[in-house]
Parts: C-alpha cells; structure tokens; sequence
C-alpha cells in the first residue's frame, strides 16, 4: 500500500517550489501518494478559511504533510495559518538543520548547525491586549512542561546525531521568570546527559558569535521567537533562505516546510530557490525511514550545487526554478 503524505502547496512561491519537490520525491520511485490540500490567501476565497478543517483533517490520518509557505498579513487579518497549525497539531519542535552546501558563495565553510526551536508558546500564544488606547500588553507565555519537552527533544537528538553540545539560548538576565524557567528546564535536562556538553548563551552575544564564527556551535535550544529570528540569520551564514529547511514535529504528526516564507517579492516569476524545500523533503523521507532514497536526493543536490551550471538568481545564477528542478531529477 502506498503511503500517503499531504502535500501543501500555500500560496506565493509555495506552489512552484512544493512541485519541484514533488517532482524530484516522485522521481525516485517510491511508493508515495501526494494528497493535495489548501492552506494560504487561495483557501481564503475557497473556504473562508486560509486553514480549512479538511486540510487538517488529513494531516491528522497521514500523519505526515510535506507544506509550501503561507502569506500572514502584517498587523492586521487572519492569525498565522503555521502558528495555528503548529498549534493544533501538537507539532511541538521545529528542528532546522543549517549546513554548509558545496560550491555556494559564503563568508563561512563547514557550517553545520542544528536548531531546536519551541514551536508552541512564548509570544506566538498571540495573547495580547490593548490596555489603554496607547498601551498594548503582548503576553509571554513559558511552561515547564513545554520546555522540558523541547529540552528532552534538544538533548536526544544531539546524542542520537553524536553531537558534542547544546546551548540553550536565553534571555533570562532580563525576563529572569520567563527565560529563567526555560533555562531552568534545559540544565535540568542536561543533567541526564552527561556526554553532552550544556552551554547556556544570552541571546544577543549568540549573535555576535555567530556572525564571527558559528563553528564554535552545534545545537542550539531556543524558544519560539529566539528560535525563528536566528533560523533566518543561520540561514544567512550559509547562502540564505533558499537553502535551509526545516521539520516541526510532535507525538503524532510531523509537517516539513523551508525555513523561509512565500517571498511575494519574487513569486510568480519562476526564479525561487526549490532547493530549501527539496531538503525539507530530504527530512521528511529521513521521517519515514526512506534513508537511502533520502541520501540519493540530498547527493543530487550537492551534485547540482558542485557542477555549478544552474543556480537561482539567489545564488548569483540565471536558472529558473524548473531548469534546477530538471537538473536535479537528472542527477537522481
Ligand atoms: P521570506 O522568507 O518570504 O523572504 C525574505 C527574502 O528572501 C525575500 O527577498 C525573498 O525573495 C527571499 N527568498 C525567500 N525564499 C526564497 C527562495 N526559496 N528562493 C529565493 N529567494 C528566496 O520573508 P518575508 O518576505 O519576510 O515574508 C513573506 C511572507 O511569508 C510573510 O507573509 C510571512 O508572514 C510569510 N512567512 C511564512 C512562513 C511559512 O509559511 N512557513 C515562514 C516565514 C514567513
Ligand atoms: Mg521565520
């Protein structure tokens, strides 16, 4: 029986790189049956809903959803279709592993990160009220319960991926209730895994150390906003958001997106990057125990990368989206 994945598209560059990966996944042969659904501006206009109950729905029996980027409006409008789903699903742990890729421009070599983002609280609770017409409270939310989670989830797959160290990111010098209960967690963790060296780091040095050298680090634990702000700047160390994908997982379900979003910027015009979310389809096939066919892909991109003959405009190329597509379903 084949297995099922839901695959959705989104909305702005989603479509055309969702279709790459789809188009690079099917050439390898496996027994895989995509179920399209909608999420994004389109399902709005569809379903009244940029998050329709049936695409729900079927994540929840695939248990496994390979997801193009959404568009939230700035401000105003619908709450995060991904903050909603991550949400509702449990996907409690964003896992992005930031790597070095053969032959692109970049300031560092041998980058080989990975960040364990809680993907459930802190300020994407979205509790926020308006106190006074010119005072607004935004609520910062931090349970022992979510940050032993993501803690445990930090520390075993730094033992399972013979990793040396864990530093969990903080702010707790200023928030000492807040950030002090997540690094409270997180040496309580570390206690159980002696192997593993436990470093804590405030959040703003961690940016100036990556920037100067991000070798010097390997997993970094950090919670929901700390989390997404330095996925972008990591991607940044290694050729940018084109490049570096990303897992959320929980208990039951796991939905695999690129760390960057729909790019309006550039949607439209055939130019994306596909190479982010092909290696969100990489994890995602690693999910499923396909390791070998996962090898395969994420050797024919590097292939493609090494060559050299097509690369998006991103990575100072002229290819379109397609051309590298082909070029990688060549190398499969
Ligand atoms: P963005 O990540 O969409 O784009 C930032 C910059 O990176 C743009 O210049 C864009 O052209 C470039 N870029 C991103 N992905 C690329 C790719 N695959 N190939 C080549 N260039 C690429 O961030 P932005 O513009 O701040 O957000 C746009 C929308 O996406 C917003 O509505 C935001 O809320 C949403 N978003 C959605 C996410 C998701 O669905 N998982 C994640 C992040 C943002
Ligand atoms: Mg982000």
């Amino acid at each position: 029986m084949s297995r099922r994945v839901t695959l959705i598209p989104g909305d702005g560059i989603g479509p055309e790189v969702v279709e790459s990966a789809r188009r690079v996944v099917d050439a390898l042969k496996l027994d895989i049956a995509w179920e399209y659904r909608d999420a994004g501006l389109g399902a709005v206009d569809k379903y009244g809903s940029p998050l329709p109950e049936e695409t729900l729905t079927s994540i929840k029996n695939n248990r496994i959803g390979l997801k193009g980027p959404t568009t939230t409006p700035i401000g105003t409008g619908h709450k995060s279709i991904n903050v909603v789903l991550r949400q509702a699903l449990e996907l409690y742990a964003c896992i992005r592993p930031v790597k070095s890729l053969p032959n692109v421009e970049s300031r560092y070599h041998d980058v080989d990160l990975i960040i364990v983002r809680e993907n459930t609280e802190g300020l994407y609770k979205g509790l926020e009220s308006q106190i006074t017409n010119d005072a607004v409270v935004s609520l910062k939310v931090v349970t022992r319960a979510a940050s032993i989670r993501i803690a445990q989830c930090a520390f075993s797959l730094a033992k399972k991926q013979n990793r040396k160290k864990v530093s969990t990111i903080h702010k707790a010098n200023i928030l000492k209730l807040g950030d002090g209960l997540f690094l409270n967690c997180a040496r309580k963790v570390a206690e159980d895994y002696p192997e593993i060296t436990a470093e804590d780091v405030i959040i703003d040095a961690l940016c100036m150390k990556l920037v100067t050298d991000p070798n010097r680090f390997d997993v970094l634990l950090l919670e929901n906003l700390y989390g997404d702000i330095v996925s972008d700047l990591c991607a940044g160390l290694v050729g940018g958001l084109g490049l570096v994908p990303g897992a959320n997982l929980g208990e039951q379900n796991a939905v695999f997106e690129a760390v960057h979003g729909s790019a309006p910027d550039i949607a439209g015009k055939g130019i994306a990057n596909p190479i982010a979310m092909i290696l969100s389809a990489v994890l995602m096939l690693e999910h499923l125990s396909e390791r070998s066919a996962a090898e395969r892909l994420y050797q024919a991109v590097c292939k493609v990368l090494k060559l050299g003959a097509f690369r998006t405009p991103d990575l100072g190329g002229t290819s379109s989206t397609a051309q590298v597509t082909e070029a990688i379903i060549s190398q499969i």
